[in-house]
């Protein structure tokens, strides 16, 4: 049963932690940095929990890392799971119930996007205000179990307008320049055709991604306050004028990982 192996998973990482993570976040590719602005650290690779699943991307470490920032104890995950790897949606989520069960509140996601939206540039930040799920893949889909949330979330507000709110607060203390907007989920694993992106950008979006919604979705069925970043690492297919490159979308991000660093720092001791 799924909540069972995400209970193991819980009972296992509490055995090695001495303290509750108020917040968990999960980094996507390139944004690993925060974990080096961490004190009293203590990494578990997610071999070493049992029915975690494992990464395969590079650029996704594959760890579990609990340890502060500032007063806050907070666990960043260095690596996700997509459906292009071949995970079932309940494999991709499961963390985000781990979570659930150590007690945490408040979930961050953060992904490197491409941006549809023209007034976008690589290296921008967005504040994700909403998604749209195109994979009409749901991870709730199957039997529900009520003590890891209800049948029927509501998802008025996927992202908890009180942390936007504080990142806005926050990027404007620090001089960050953000955007906001919708970032929309495509499968993947090839970038999206000229022809998707013109129609996703009819539809609504800002930025495409692989990655978030299924945990965004899952952080609301378990009750937590979900907040979502994008790093736009190139523009998306038909907009950009170059052919896109895994090694150019980690390379963007790792540079724009020192800004939203010290930004999630401020937003983390400020939510
Ligand atoms: N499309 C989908 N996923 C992505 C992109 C993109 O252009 N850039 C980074 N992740």
């Amino acid at each position: 049963m799924f909540y069972d192996k995400v209970k193991k998973s819980a009972d296992y990482i509490r055995e090695r932690i001495s303290v509750v993570p108020e917040t968990a976040i999960i980094l996507g590719s390139g944004l690993g940095g925060i974990v080096d602005i961490m004190e009293d650290k203590v990494v578990i690779p997610y071999s070493e929990i049992p029915e975690f699943p494992q990464s395969t991307v590079a650029g996704h470490a594959g760890n579990l890392v609990i340890g502060k920032i500032g007063n806050k104890v907070i666990a960043a995950m260095q690596g996700r799971f997509h459906f292009y790897e071949g995970f079932s949606p309940k494999e991709i989520t499961h963390p985000v119930y781990v979570m659930k069960l150590l007690g945490t509140k408040n979930l961050i996601v953060t992904n490197a996007a491409g941006g549809a939206n023209r007034n976008f540039k690589p290296g921008d930040l967005m504040i994700i205000d909403n998604y749209i799920n195109f994979l009409a893949i749901n991870p709730l889909i199957g039997e529900n179990d009520e003590r890891l949330g209800p049948r029927f979330p509501d998802m008025s507000e996927p992202y908890a307008p009180e942390i936007v709110e504080k990142a806005i607060e926050s990027a404007e203390k620090l001089g960050i320049d953000y955007k906001r907007g919708v970032y929309a989920l495509f499968n993947g694993p090839c970038y999206e055709s000229a022809a998707e992106i013109r129609a996703f950008i009819a539809l609504g979006a800002d930025a495409v991604g692989m990655s978030t919604v299924p945990e965004t979705i899952a952080g609301n069925h378990a009750g937590l306050r979900v907040f979502g970043v994008s790093c736009i690492t190139n523009m998306a297919t038909g907009i950009a004028t170059v052919k896109h490159s895994h090694e150019e979308v980690v390379r963007i991000a790792n540079e724009a990982s020192e800004k939203l660093c010290a930004w999630m720092k401020d937003i983390l001791v400020n939510i």
